[in-house]
């Protein structure tokens, strides 16, 4: 079904190789979405609705749900917004704090774009932006299985050596075990009755990964893009979304006319079958999500 001038189109995943049965997260983002087009009929902060919904539910690796770092103890969190307004905000490696993407889109409102660790926390606490510190028996449990892949005989990161993360380890607590890979990011594009597109995206992080590690979600064009032909996101191991600044790419392709089915398939065909990875777009006239790894999505049009 294609949208038409006035119609909305919102698309919410849930990250590439996260199971499939967390639809339901996936739903209820973009209901939330629905209901904050209604109030400000703002593309950007229905996006941003959509995502807190996600970061607030556990399941996923953003926010309350994301992945522990390899100690066991350090969550690092990034996350990004977008706009047709010029409105642009990131925030990376940010530690303890609820909803990163409501710190990212209060980056938005700064002098900058973008603001990582230790100045991005601080910023978190010179706004009176809520804290989080808790760990869910889910979080403990994902790093348990990554630890359990380090150990084995099977890669956790494709392409790179599973000692890799011992011989370069920088965390402050010792490595202790001998040396599951994690990397659903959470996303949202939408494009509004006025025709303005926005993007918002949030995550834990790739696991494995050393301390300090950012992947392709506060990246502008590799992670997210919008612009006046759409709004795209990308989910999957950031090292490989980077050197292909996917999310611009793709943009670019539907920008050029390309069909947004078609832009989709191209980039995930970018990478080799063993990378997961995903994508999410919408356009002036469509919307879609398509992955290589099983990724839970939603998608409410009304044309
Ligand atoms: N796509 C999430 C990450 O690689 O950090």
């Amino acid at each position: 079904m294609s949208i038409t001038q006035g119609g909305y189109a919102i698309v919410v995943h849930g990250g590439a190789g996260s199971p499939c049965d967390y639809k339901d997260g996936c739903e209820q983002a973009a209901g939330r979405a629905v209901e904050e087009l209604g109030i400000s009929g703002d593309a950007l902060e229905a996006a941003i609705a959509a995502v807190t919904v996600l970061e607030d539910d556990g399941r996923f690796n953003a926010g309350r749900g994301a992945a522990l770092g390899l100690d066991g103890a350090t969550v690092e969190m990034d996350a990004s917004v977008m706009d047709t307004r010029g409105r642009l905000g990131a925030v990376a490696c940010v530690q303890g704090i609820e909803n990163p993407v409501l710190l990212a889109r209060a980056v938005a409102d700064t002098p900058h774009w973008f603001l990582a660790g230790d100045g991005a926390n601080r910023f978190a606490h010179a706004i009176r932006h809520p804290t989080w510190d808790k760990i869910s028996e889910h979080q403990r449990e994902q790093h348990r299985q990554i630890v359990k892949k380090l150990a084995g005989s099977a890669q956790a990161m494709p392409g790179v050596d599973n000692q890799a993360f011992l011989r370069f380890w920088n965390y402050e607590k010792a490595a202790d075990f001998p040396v599951g890979a994690a990397c659903d990011t959470v996303g949202a594009v939408v494009r509004a009755p006025d025709g303005h597109f926005g993007v918002a995206a949030s995550t834990g992080g790739s696991a494995p990964s050393l301390l300090g590690r950012v992947g392709d979600t506060p990246i502008i064009g590799s992670g997210f893009y919008a612009g006046p032909a759409g709004a795209v996101a990308a989910t999957g191991i950031g090292e490989y979304i980077v050197r292909h600044l996917l999310a611009h790419r793709v943009y670019s392709w539907i920008e050029d006319g390309m069909p947004l089915e078609q832009a989709l398939q191209r980039g995930i065909a970018l990478f080799d079958k063993n990378v997961e990875v995903g994508l999410i777009a919408v356009s002036r006239l469509e919307a879609g999500a398509l992955s290589n790894s099983g990724m839970p999505f939603a998608k409410l049009i009304q044309p």
